[in-house]
């Protein structure tokens, strides 16, 4: 039994969050929104409890809850986690109970895991990451902070993929591929050769047809 759980956004991704982490055994109390017009609202069944970092903080401190942050964008789930991590909320991860995670792989701060995910031996996965529902990571697969591996990615053996990475759904890469950081490859895509850093890639195979723009 885990203990009381505030969810960080309130779209879709959070209402999925919030499901893995009841069937996880916390007491979800609720989600907080940077949206001041979402406060007060009714989303699955929670209520919106606060806006912005600082009530979730406030949130967190009054309840003695812990936090996830439910944001589906890589960019801005990491701009919020960075300043959570900075302000030492409380971070912790979800994994659904229905995964299978390998007593050897590595699970980072913040982390989600969704229902039908497998992790397999030594893989490692950073903080801030969505394994989204019925991902496969593979052995000793290392995954950067802050991607995101959307429904029914399958990713072979050692393959490593970048810090803020987005695979999209159904994206499936060969095994000893690596993928650079802040990348994002297209729905169905098949990645048999290497991708580097800032691309936009897609097609089987998975070729690189544009770019994502330079962080800030
Ligand atoms: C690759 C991607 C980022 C491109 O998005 P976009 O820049 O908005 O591209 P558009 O939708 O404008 O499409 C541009 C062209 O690329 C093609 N295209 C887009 N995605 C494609 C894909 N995954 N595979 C093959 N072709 C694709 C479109 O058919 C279109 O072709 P056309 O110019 O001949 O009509 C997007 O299509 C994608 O796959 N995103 C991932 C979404 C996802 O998995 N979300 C998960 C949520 S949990």
């Amino acid at each position: 039994m885990n203990g009381p759980l505030v969810v960080f956004g309130c779209g879709g991704h959070g209402k999925v969050v919030a499901d893995a982490a009841k069937a996880a055994g916390y007491r979800v109390l609720g989600f907080v929104d940077h949206d001041a017009r979402r406060l007060g609202s009714s989303v699955f069944g929670l209520t919106v409890l606060a806006t912005g970092v600082d009530g979730a903080l406030d949130v967190c401190r009054a309840e003695r809850a812990e936090l996830v942050v439910a944001v589906g964008d890589n960019r801005n789930r990491a701009k919020i986690f960075a300043e959570l991590v900075a302000r030492q909320a409380p971070l912790t991860t979800v994994v659904h109970p229905r995964s299978v995670i390998a007593e050897s792989a590595q699970i980072g701060t913040g982390t989600v895991v969704f229902a039908g995910v497998v992790v397999n031996p030594d893989a490692v996965i950073g903080a801030n990451v969505i394994l989204n529902t019925g991902t496969t990571v593979d052995h000793d697969n290392w995954l950067g902070d802050h991607a995101h591996l959307s429904p029914g990615v399958h990713l072979g053996g050692c393959v490593r993929v970048g810090a803020g990475t987005h695979l999209g759904v159904g994206v499936s890469v060969r095994n000893n591929i690596t993928i650079g950081s802040w990348s994002v490859v297209g729905v169905g895509a098949a990645v048999v050769k290497h991708l580097p850093d800032h691309v936009v890639a897609y097609g089987t195979p998975a070729v690189a047809v544009g770019s994502t723009p330079a962080l800030l």
